[in-house]
């Protein structure tokens, strides 16, 4: 089966490495990269790399969106503006809302198939509005619509191991559920298997480090920007599992931020934290999301705690999506 993925926001910090993990799978036969500048410098510069990807290269003139999406398979998208030190994920709300949800109306008029992956921020309102737009124009699938919360297990997996000594971080599996932002973000480290011993002393450090890594890099980059590089491994490393998954491969399981209450295993989640979307181990097919698992049925006293302050703030950022999605300014 030829996939055609199109990266959005392919220029930027993050969409030119995602840009060229993804022009060196073996998976994508042809690879569309929309931006509103210089996605012909980065076409051409991908063009030269040996790999069967296809690549082609639209800016929004000639209706470069429409022809970039054009029956897309798989659509990544990192397009917006990123933190600079002292900004939350949620002040990015009002430029990338917007970014994101003219980038759905296009989507939804030609490519309504697509199984459609958000990076941009702040996720947690980011995916509503993308789930209200294809609602509006009746091609909403849950199955298909994913918030990448990847770069949240990955640096729960490196962080783990600088604790526990672990030569290879991605021998880990570390559940992190909620959203992807502060304290909605919730590793589940009683869950990691193989199971792991976190000392008591380390253990709220290492919560705070999971959930407010990105501001690690946003210090250090000084006024650059946000993470991009460990992004863009984490956004092609789940754009990896999906197309995985439609392929026949078996037993794909990672999390992402879902509409729970319309996947098969996701009305426990909706309705024990009150929230239509939630970060959960999702079970990948050939038709995107098979089932979610519902690990909030064992979780320790410290999880309870952490879960209740991720609830808290997740509604709110939901409902923030919801209304701009009715309502734009
Ligand atoms: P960047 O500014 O380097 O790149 C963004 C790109 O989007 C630029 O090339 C820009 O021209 C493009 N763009 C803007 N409007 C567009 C439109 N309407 N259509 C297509 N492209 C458009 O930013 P960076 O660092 O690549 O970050 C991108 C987004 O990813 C930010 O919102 C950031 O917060 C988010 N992010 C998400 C993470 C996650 O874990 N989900 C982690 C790190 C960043």
């Amino acid at each position: 089966m030829g996939i055609k993925a199109v990266v959005a926001g392919a220029s930027g910090g993050i969409g030119q490495p995602l840009s060229l993990l993804m022009k060196t799978s073996p998976l994508i036969s042809e690879l569309a990269l929309y931006d509103v500048v210089n996605t012909p410098g980065v076409a051409a510069d991908l063009s030269h790399i040996s790999s069967p990807a296809k690549i082609t290269g639209y800016l929004p003139k000639d209706d470069g969106a429409k022809l970039a999406f054009k029956d897309a398979d798989i659509i990544v998208i990192p397009a917006g503006i990123p933190r600079k030190p002292g900004m939350t994920r949620d002040d990015l709300f009002n430029i990338n809302a917007g970014i994101v949800k003219g980038l759905i109306e296009v989507i939804a008029d030609v490519a309504p198939k697509a199984y459609i992956l958000i990076i941009s921020n702040p996720v947690n309102s980011t995916v509503p509005i993308a789930a209200e737009v294809l609602k509006a124009k009746n091609v909403f699938d849950p199955k298909r619509l994913f918030g990448v919360t990847t770069l949240d297990v990955v640096r729960a997996e490196t962080f783990v191991a600088e604790i526990t000594g672990e030569k290879n971080p991605q021998k880990l599996t570390i559940p992190v559920i909620g959203g992807h932002s502060g304290e909605t973000i919730v590793p589940l480290f009683s869950q990691a298997k193989p199971s792991v011993s976190i000392p008591d002393n380390k253990l709220a450090a290492l919560v705070k480090r999971v959930q407010f890594g990105g501001d690690e890099v946003v210090a250090a980059k000084d006024g650059a920007g946000s993470a991009t590089l460990s992004m863009a491994y984490a956004g092609f490393r789940f754009a990896e599992a999906v197309l995985k998954g439609l392929s026949g491969e078996k037993g794909i399981v990672t999390p992402s931020f879902v509409y729970v209450p319309g996947l098969p295993g996701g009305e426990e989640i909706a309705k024990e934290t009150g929230c239509d979307f939630f970060s959960v181990p999702v079970e990948l097919g050939t038709t995107g999301v098979e089932k979610v698992q519902n690990p909030l049925t064992n979780l320790n006293d410290n999880e309870k705690t952490l879960l209740k302050a991720c609830v808290e703030g997740l509604k709110g950022n939901i409902s923030k999506g919801v209304t701009f999605a009715h309502n734009p300014p």
